[in-house]
């Protein structure tokens, strides 16, 4: 009712400001230097709950609105009415909840706006809100205008009320008669307040993707920032943890804020410590060489800002992520996806029919249930028989596969399994006759040396000929069998020395329209193709965000299937994305990109923490290995529903230590699956590694059985224990060597 009121006075108080303002600016014909009068508003408390969360912006008796708060959900926001803080005003303007380049904020800019005259002052004064409920999700749109430009932002908070995460974007609409031009664009911006800020980031390059870095913030700006264009992901991860008041990640202490921008291309984190100790987070769109152009009357809409406050730590922060994940943010999150064969590492280009029917009577024996041919099957005039040649040419290769698509696609659907497939649409190889015909689609600068990377270009995906092209690559590559079931959706570049034909003078919009551009394509084949399970990869892990997890069901973690270089990636992984999404292939030793040889049971451990694949020639495997391989894929199925949809704890971190251990615990606590793992040995593992599990019911009592061994690690396996003993130091497993694991079921009685 109180809301009601102050909304119906807001509207009120506009209806007759409103007017008065354009009226002026109409008249001097430019907005600059002219005194308008900002309505007065009531001083509004809006609360934007989840369950246990609690974010709360306020409008100022100015019109200015702020945050006040964001964490723990206090039962009565209104107590923030009165809230008061002695932090100056003069210099700086206080924890605005959209800070603009323009009035007292000096600050890193979410918005900041060039207008046509050249000047590059925005004000946002709150004009209304309003709130929308819908099952778990309540949205807070709130308006704001700046009375001189007569540019309008629109912050949309969503709140995922189980899953404690708000996501966040603007709408900004230029409301004046002539262009103006966006030079910040951030999605969405978050003070938090604290006396000393523990940053954890995601850096890496390629097999080497999604290192844990962090530091404790020091005062000015951290950045994160790709300008890779394509492959957006591959050095940096447009996703973060902030731990408060400590100066380290804690797993299941203390107050955590964990967050992710979904988007595909060039994207910019900043953490901005100013002189009060106050950290404003902002995450958006890079606004390298990307100054975009309003023009009047037009809307910028920018991607999600996903957010989650934790205060028990990492742990809990991880699995909001992903609860929210697996509900809302990954496509098709929560559904097991099958296991599968890839072809990549057991024949790279080297293949004939016979080989892949081959492969696929192996997959089938050993229990998997899908197979994919990976590259190297298409192409006639420039055949792709390695990778200087035929990206483009979308056509079999009927001098390799004589017998075509269908017919392997049928011989796997006979023995039972699902057929996937590889293709890289967004590339073009020189030799190819895509090339030659449509040299205008490839990104390039007039006059300049076009620059090859793995021996091929980028298509220009913001050219709406291309997006037509690349849609009709998928469509035509389903058509090739009936019943594709997986298409693998590879991209081996970074786009360097931009350009775009298409966009001619306007080369400024490049890295948006060509991000929104795979989106574009994505929606349409995902009109058409709603079932089929697709991969974003790109080289491995160049594309890992939540803005392409909308549309693909899982991503090709890494390039890199060494286990131990995995169990980095994917523990760093996984606490921002859920495991149902991180593929991970067993494949054979020395393994091909590090030379390390580890034994097939810890590549199997490594690869069941997610979802599980093969990547080798099962030929080569020796029959004592096959057994074991069938045995770990058995398991997995009794299992692989844990990973997919359970809450993940981790037990011990492996960046802390020789020990990494985690485990899903089922949404009921009725079921668990433990994953325990040895990096290096150590004397003091004799005594058995005392692991704490949790997300238990302390309660219950469960079975707890090792998988896959005649001869259990641990003591207790094969007993019933109480939850309450397995989560304080009765469970060590005995893992003596390097490279020794072992995998728990817990069933409760
Ligand atoms: C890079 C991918 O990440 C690999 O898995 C494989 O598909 C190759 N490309 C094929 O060229």
């Amino acid at each position: 009712m109180k809301l009601l009121k102050s909304l119906a006075l807001a509207t009120l108080i506009l209806a007759v400001a409103a007017p008065a303002a354009s009226a002026r600016k109409e008249k001097k014909k430019t907005y600059n230097h002219v005194t308008v009068e900002i309505p007065k508003v009531e001083k509004t408390v809006i609360p934007v709950e989840t369950e246990h969360t609690q974010l709360v912006l306020m409008v100022q008796e100015n019109g200015v609105l702020q945050t006040l708060h964001y964490g723990i959900r206090i039962a009565d926001p209104q107590a923030f009415k009165d809230f008061r803080t002695l932090r100056s005003h003069d210099n700086g303007s206080g924890p605005m909840a959209y800070p603009t380049t323009g009035g007292r904020y000096i600050g890193e800019p979410a918005l900041h706006v060039k207008y046509a005259d050249g000047y590059h002052n925005t004000q946002l004064y709150y004009t209304g809100h309003d709130v929308r409920r819908n099952g778990n999700v309540v949205t807070t749109v709130v308006t704001l205008k700046d009375y001189v430009t007569l540019l309008e932002v629109k912050l949309v908070y969503d709140a995922y009320q189980k899953e404690d995460v708000i996501c966040m974007h603007s709408e900004i609409l230029n409301g004046s008669k002539q262009a103006v031009e966006l030079q910040n664009y951030a999605s969405g911006s978050l003070y938090l307040d604290a006396d000393k800020f523990y940053l954890t980031h995601f850096h890496g390059g390629w097999a080497d993707e999604m290192q844990m870095d962090g530091e404790v913030l020091t005062h000015d700006t951290k950045v994160i920032e790709s300008r890779r264009g394509t492959q957006a992901t591959q050095c940096n991860n447009p996703s973060f943890l902030v731990s408060l008041n400590t100066d380290r990640l804690q797993e299941n202490t203390g107050e955590v804020v964990a967050g992710a921008l979904a988007w595909s291309g060039n994207f910019r984190l900043s953490f901005e410590m100013d002189e009060s100790n106050r950290l404003n987070i902002l995450a958006g769109i890079s606004p390298f060489a990307s100054a975009y152009t309003l023009s009047a009357g037009q809307t910028f809409t920018t991607p999600d800002f996903i957010y989650t406050f934790s205060g028990r730590g990492a742990g809990q922060a991880s699995r909001n992520l992903h609860a929210w994940a697996r509900n809302y943010g990954v496509y098709g999150g929560g559904q097991v996806n099958p296991t599968l064969l890839n072809s990549w590492e057991g024949a790279y280009f080297t293949f004939t029919t016979e080989t892949l029917l081959r492969m696929i009577d192996d997959a089938a024996s050993m229990g998997l249930e899908m197979f994919v041919l990976d590259d190297g099957w298409f192409a006639k005039d420039y055949p792709r028989n390695n990778d200087d040649a035929g990206l483009g040419d979308w056509e079999v290769n009927t001098a390799k596969l004589p017998e075509g698509i269908d017919y392997v696609a049928s011989y796997a659907h006979e023995k039972g399994l699902k057929f996937g497939i590889w293709i890289e649409p967004e590339m073009v190889n020189p030799k190819s006759n895509l090339a030659h015909a449509h040299p205008e689609w490839v990104v390039q600068s007039p006059g300049r040396e076009m620059l090859q990377s793995r021996n091929q270009w980028v298509l220009d995906m913001s050219n709406p000929a291309v997006q037509d092209f690349v849609y009709g690559i998928f469509d035509n590559t389903m058509q090739l069998a009936p019943n594709i079931d997986y298409i693998k959706w590879d991209c081996n570049r970074i786009v360097s020395d931009f350009g775009s034909e298409y966009l001619g003078g306007d080369q400024d919009r490049f890295y948006v329209e060509y991000t929104q551009g795979i989106y574009n394509v994505m929606r349409r084949l995902r009109a058409k193709y709603p079932d089929t399970i697709v991969q974003c990869c790109s080289s491995g892990g160049g594309r890992v965000d939540y803005g392409a997890l909308k549309y693909f069901n899982e991503i090709w973690t890494s390039d890199n299937t060494d286990a131990l270089t995995r169990v980095y990636i994917q523990y760093a992984t996984n606490l921002i994305y859920p495991a149902c999404v991180m593929a991970s292939h067993v494949s054979a030793v020395p393994n091909h990109q590090t030379g390390n040889v580890t034994p097939l049971k810890f590549r199997f451990d490594i690869a069941c923490s997610g979802r599980l694949g093969m990547e080798l020639q099962p030929k080569n495997l020796t029959e004592q290995e096959r057994a074991l391989a069938d045995r770990c894929i058995k398991s997995y199925k009794q299992y692989r529903d844990l990973v997919f949809t359970g809450d993940v704890y981790r037990l011990a971190s492996p960046y802390d230590g020789d020990y990494y251990a985690l485990m899903y615990v089922s949404q009921d606590q009725s079921r668990a699956v433990v994953f325990t793992y040895c990096t290096k040995y150590q004397n003091r593992a004799i005594g058995g590694h005392p692991f704490r599990m949790d997300g238990l019911d302390p309660a219950r009592k469960y079975k707890v059985t090792e998988l896959n061994v005649n001869r259990s690690c641990w003591w207790g396996s094969g007993k019933t224990h109480a939850g309450d003993f397995l989560m304080n130091g009765g469970f060590n497993p005995l893992l003596l060597q390097t490279f020794a694991s072992a995998v728990f079921y817990l069933e409760a009685e």
